[in-house]
C-alpha cells in the first residue's frame, strides 16, 4: 500500500515525479504530495484525494527542481487529509521523507521526540517520526543520518528522504517493502514499483530487504546492513510501457479482462516443451523431492486465496496428496502441522503481499518446502521461495484481480498435472486430454468475450439489487467466492458465496424475492444435484442467472437466465465461468457509477498486517 517515486536528473522532477505517481495509483489513492529542494529549502505540495488533485494545485506553480520525491497514500495511520499526505518535513523543513509501511513502535518514538527534543507533530501518522528522527541526527550527511534513524524503527517500510542542504541526492531504505532502483542515462529512479519509470528506463536494481541506496543522477549505490557497497545485477524490464496503459478500453479492468486469452496462452506456452511435457526450467524441486510430500497448504490473500481453492480439488483429483487451503492473515497465527515432507504454495498476483509473505516465512522456518505462484518478476514472494512458477500476466493495474486469477488456475492445473503425471497416476491419455482442455482455453474465453452484450444487458437489468448470492458446487463452488468478491470490491453490492449444498443448513432462508443468486452448474458429474438445489431457491422466489455449459436446457427452464459457456472437461471450466461474473461486476459497477479502476477503501498491493 502506498507508492513512493524518488527522482535525481538534470531537470524536471516534477513532471517525472508526478508521472510516477499516476502509474503508482493503484497502490493507493487517498493523497499525493511531491516535495522538491529549491534554493536550500525543501517545497512540498500535498492534497487529499487521486493525483488529479494534486496536480490541479500545482500546474500553475512553476516550482521545480533536478530531484524530487512523491507518494501517493493508502491511509493506515490517520485519515485521509490534507495534512496526513506525504512527503513528511521535519521541524525547519529541512528533511522531507515519503514512506511505505507501517512504523511500529511509532508512539513510543513521538513520545521520545516530544520530551527529549521538544518536538511538537502536525499529523496522526506513524511516518512523521522519520522525518523529525533523521532531523535530529542530520550534520551534513543524510545517508549516515537515514542510517542512526533506521536503527531506532521497528516495522516495515520503504522510505525515500531528500536534505534541502545535499540537493542532488535521494536516500532510499528498504525493510518488507517493495523497492526498485532504476537505471537512465544521466538521471535515475528509485519506487515502489517498476511502472512507476518504465516511461523512462528499462533497467532496474531490485533492493533487497535492509538495504540503502543512494542516488544521484550519475550514480545508484547500495549498501548492506553493515554499510558495505553491494554489487547486484540489472535486471531488463521486458515488458514496456504499453502494458500499463488502458489502450482504448475505458477502464484498465476492462482491458485486463480481454488480456486473459493472451495471459492463458502465455502462461501455458512458457511451461510447456515442444513435446508437450511441462517444462521445469528454473525449479530444482526433483521427481524424488515431489514423491516425499505428504501434505500441502496452499496459502494466500483474497482472489490468490480463491485461485487456491479451485487449486486444492485440482491437485487431490490428479495427484492424491491431501491439500489444505487458507488465508495467509489466518494461517500465520494457527499451529500447521508442517516438516520437511510439506509442500506449501504461496499464491500472489504482486508477490508483495505482507500476510502472503510472513505466511511463507513461517512455513519456511518450520522446514516447508516453498513453491511460489507470481506475477511479479524479482518480487519478495518470488525471491523467498525455493521455486517460482510465474503467472505471465503481465502488469496488472485494475484493483480488481482478473487475468491474475485465470492465470494462477493455469499455474495450479500444470502444477497438478506434473504431480499427477510423475506419481503414476494421471495416464498419457488423460494427460494429452487436459492438456489439449488447456490449450483451446484461450478461444474459449475469446468466444465468452464477444459474447459481451448479452452479460451487459443482464447487468442493466439486474444492477439496482442490493443482495447477491453466488452459489455452486466442487470446482464451482471456489469460482463463486471470486464472482462474489468481485462485484462487492467494485460495485459496493453486499453479496455472498455459499457452496450450494450447504444452502439449506441456514443460508435458504434469505433466498426471498429480493434476492439475485447466481447458480453456476458447469461440472456434468454434480449437474443434477445443482439443479435441485436451484430448484430449491426457485421455490423460494429469489431471481436466478445460471451459468452452464452449451446444451444443458434443464437449467434455462428453472431460471431467468442463462449464460452459457463453451462445452470443456470438468477440471477447466472454472477458467471459463469466471469471465461472465467478472464482466457481470464490471457491468454492474459501471451502471451504479462506482470507480471501477479504484474501489474505495482498497489499494492493489496490501503491504500492512
Ligand atoms: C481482489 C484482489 C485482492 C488480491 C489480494 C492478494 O480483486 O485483487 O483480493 O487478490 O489482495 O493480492 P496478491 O495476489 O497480490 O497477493
Amino acid at each position: 500500500m502506498c507508492g513512493i517515486v524518488g527522482f535525481a536528473g538534470k531537470d524536471g522532477a516534477k513532471e517525472k515525479v508526478i508521472d510516477g505517481l499516476k502509474r503508482l495509483e493503484y497502490r493507493g489513492y487517498d493523497s499525493a504530495g511531491i516535495a522538491l529542494p529549491i534554493n536550500g529549502k525543501i517545497e512540498i505540495r500535498k492534497h487529499v484525494g487521486e493525483i488529479a488533485n494534486l496536480e490541479k494545485i500545482i500546474q500553475d506553480d512553476d516550482f521545480d527542481s533536478s530531484i524530487g520525491i512523491g507518494h501517493t497514500r493508502w491511509a493506515t495511520h490517520g485519515a485521509p487529509s490534507d495534512v496526513n499526505s506525504h512527503p513528511h518535513a521535519n521541524r525547519d523543513n529541512s528533511i522531507a521523507i515519503v514512506h511505505n509501511g507501517i512504523i511500529e513502535n511509532y508512539i513510543e518514538l513521538k513520545a521520545w521526540l516530544s520530551s527529549d527534543y521538544g518536538i511538537k507533530f502536525k499529523s496522526d501518522t506513524d511516518s512523521e517520526v522519520i522525518a523529525h528522527l533523521i532531523g535530529i541526527y542530520y550534520d551534513g550527511d543524510l545517508h549516515q543520518a537515514v542510517n542512526k534513524a533506521v536503527e531506532q524503527m521497528r516495522g516495515a517500510y520503504a522510505i525515500a528522504a531528500i536534505a534541502a542542504d545535499e540537493p542532488d541526492k535521494i536516500v532510499a531504505v528498504r525493510k518488507d517493502a517493495p523497492l526498485v532502483a532504476g537505471q537512465g542515462d544521466g538521471f535515475n529512479f528509485i519506487a515502489s514499483d517498476i511502472p512507476a519509470m518504465l516511461k523512462y528506463v528499462r533497467s532496474v536494481y531490485f533492493i533487497e530487504n535492509n538495504e540503502t541506496v543512494v542516488l544521484t543522477k550519475d550514480s545508484i549505490r547500495i549498501y548492506n546492513e553493515e554499510g558495505k557497497i553491494v554489487k547486484r545485477e540489472l535486471y531488463h524490464v521486458s515488458w514496456n510501457a504499453d502494458a500499463a496503459e488502458k489502450d482504448g478500453y475505458d477502464h484498465f479492468m476492462m482491458k485486463e479482462i480481454h488480456e486473459q486469452p493472451k495471459a492463458i496462452e502465455e502462461t501455458l506456452v512458457r511451461r510447456l516443451n515442444p513435446d508437450d511435457s511441462i517444462n521445469l526450467d528454473g525449479i530444482s524441486m526433483t521427481k524424488e523431492d515431489l514423491e516425499q510430500f505428504n501434505k500441502i497448504y496452499i496459502v494466500a490473500c483474497g482472489t490468490a486465496y480463491h485461485a487456491g481453492l479451485v487449486g486444492k480439488l485440482t491437485i487431490e483429483r490428479m495427484a492424491a496428496i491431501p491439500v489444505e487451503v487458507d488465508v495467509a492473515s489466518e494461517f500465520r497465527y494457527r499451529e500447521p502441522f508442517i516438516d520437511d515432507k510439506t509442500l506449501f504454495i504461496a499464491i500472489s498476483q504482486s508477490g508483495e503481499t505482507l500476510d502472503t509473505l510472513e505466511a511463507l516465512r513461517e512455513a519456511k522456518k518450520k522446514g516447508a518446502r516453498v513453491l511460489s505462484v507470481v506475477n511479479v518478476v524479482g518480487s519478495s514472494v518470488a525471491r523467498e521461495s525455493d521455486d517460482v512458477f510465474y503467472t505471465w500476466a503481465g502488469p496488472e493495474i485494475a484493483v480488481a484481480s482478473t487475468k491474475a486469477y485465470t492465470t494462477q488456475l493455469i499455474c495450479m492445473y500444470l502444477i497438478a498435472l506434473y504431480m499427477g503425471r510423475t506419481k503414476g497416476l494421471v495416464d498419457d491419455t488423460r494427460y494429452e486430454s487436459i492438456l489439449s482442455e488447456l490449450k483451446a482455453l484461450p478461444a474459449k474465453v475469446e468466444s465468452i468475450l464477444n459474447n459481451k452484450k448479452k452479460i451487459e444487458s443482464i447487468a442493466r437489468k439486474y444492477y439496482k439489487r442490493e443482495k447477491v448470492f453466488f452459489v455452486g458446487r466442487g470446482l464451482d463452488s471456489g469460482v463463486s467466492f471470486e464472482g462474489s468478491l468481485k462485484l462487492k470490491e467494485i460495485s459496493y453490492i453486499n453479496s455472498f458465496a455459499i457452496a450450494a449444498g450447504e444452502l439449506k443448513h441456514g443460508t435458504i432462508a434469505l433466498m426471498e424475492e429480493d434476492a439475485l443468486v447466481f447458480a453456476l452448474a458447469t461440472q456434468d458429474f454434480l449437474y443434477e444435484k445443482m439443479v435441485s438445489n436451484v430448484k430449491e431457491i426457485a421455490a423460494r422466489g429469489a431471481r436466478i442467472i445460471g451459468v452452464a455449459k452449451e446444451g444443458r436446457k434443464e437449467l434455462a427452464e428453472i431460471t431467468d437466465e442463462v449464460i452459457y459457456i463453451p462445452e470443456a472437461d470438468d477440471i477447466v471450466t472454472p477458467v471459463l465461468a469466471v469471465v461472465p461474473l467478472q464482466l457481470f461486476a464490471y457491468y454492474v459497477a459501471k451502471e451504479r457509477g462506482c470507480n471501477i479502476d479504484k474501489p474505495k477503501n482498497l489499494a492493489k498491493s496490501v503491504t500492512v498486517e
